[in-house]
């Protein structure tokens, strides 16, 4: 069945769906974009979302053809007319049309596409038995606190995962994991400390980090925001990554080298518990 997606003030088939050749979003990959979940119909941590999505239109001095606060209307319009209980809602803003030119066109007209994703969220399949990643080179550009649509570096880094039979990928610069290919990355050492890299130019500032890094605070567990090694990776007791799509996905093993028995461990575990609690129960 065809979704219905929203093209700057429209809501449409996706097949009817149009977008200019002359989109700098298609031709320069000068676009910004967020991804919420959606847990019994409603979004989840939206609001952090467009906080951010503002922050990285602002630091590309780029515009929103509606003014953010509307933007809701129409995720919930999507959530509603394509009856999502669980999936996300994707939004994307670009530069809008210009004739192909590296400079930002004096005036600009941008462009607003949203569509969802119909899948399992809080009883994933994957979340159950956990990912396997490897660790592979960060490439990207040294912005990449800002959500752009420029991925292509992730998915070489996904493929390469794929191609060595794993699910995902870490990135890794200067011998520190930076973050995952489309999430943030976390370890549990083995004295039960919980470490996430510090936010920077270097990571996306995730929206599920800071919830589960409060969740992990109102645990007592003892966190350290700080760039850890592969070998810290491989050497840790428990792994994960966390994310919109993802919610908080349990790591079973990096590089083929085994982390807590091959299973989701406890910690891991209670966090994915009460981030899904606390995503039901603040959803809007
Ligand atoms: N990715 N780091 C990167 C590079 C990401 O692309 C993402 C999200 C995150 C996690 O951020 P958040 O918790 O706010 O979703 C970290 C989205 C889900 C995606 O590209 O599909």
């Amino acid at each position: 069945m065809s979704r219905i997606v929203y093209v700057n003030g429209d809501y449409v088939h996706e097949e009817d769906a149009r977008i200019s050749v002359f989109d700098r979003g298609f031709l320069f990959a000068d676009g910004v974009y967020e991804v919420a979940a959606v847990i019994g119909g409603k979004l989840v941590d939206n609001e952090a979302h467009l906080v951010r999505l503002e922050r990285s239109l602002s630091e590309l001095k780029m515009g929103c053809p509606v003014p953010i606060s509307e933007i809701p209307i129409i995720q919930r319009e999507l959530v509603t007319v394509n009856e999502i209980d669980e999936g996300m809602v994707y939004l994307q803003v670009s530069r809008g049309v210009a004739d192909r030119d590296f400079n930002f066109p004096k005036k600009e007209q941008p462009s607003l596409v949203m569509f969802t994703q119909d899948r399992p969220v809080s009883g994933s399949p994957k979340a159950a038995r956990g990912i396997r990643v490897i660790t592979h080179p960060d490439i990207r550009w040294k912005r990449r606190d800002i959500k752009t649509v420029q991925l292509l570096a992730q998915s070489m880094a996904k493929e390469a995962a794929l191609s060595a039979g794993a699910d995902d990928a870490w990135m890794v610069e200067d011998g520190f994991v930076t973050e995952g290919s489309s999430n943030n990355a976390f370890i549990v050492t083995t004295d039960g400390v919980l470490v996430t890299r510090q936010l920077g130019n270097d990571i996306l500032h995730g929206i599920t980090r800071r919830a589960v890094l409060e969740i992990a605070a109102e645990e007592g567990l003892r966190v350290e925001e700080r760039a850890f090694t592969v070998e810290e990776a491989h050497r840790a007791a428990e792994a994960f990554s966390t994310s919109a799509s993802a919610l908080v996905m349990p790591v079973i093993s990096i590089d083929n080298k085994t982390i807590s028995q091959g299973v989701p461990g406890p910690v891991t575990q209670k966090l994915r518990e009460r981030y899904i609690a606390l995503a039901r129960e603040t959803a809007t």
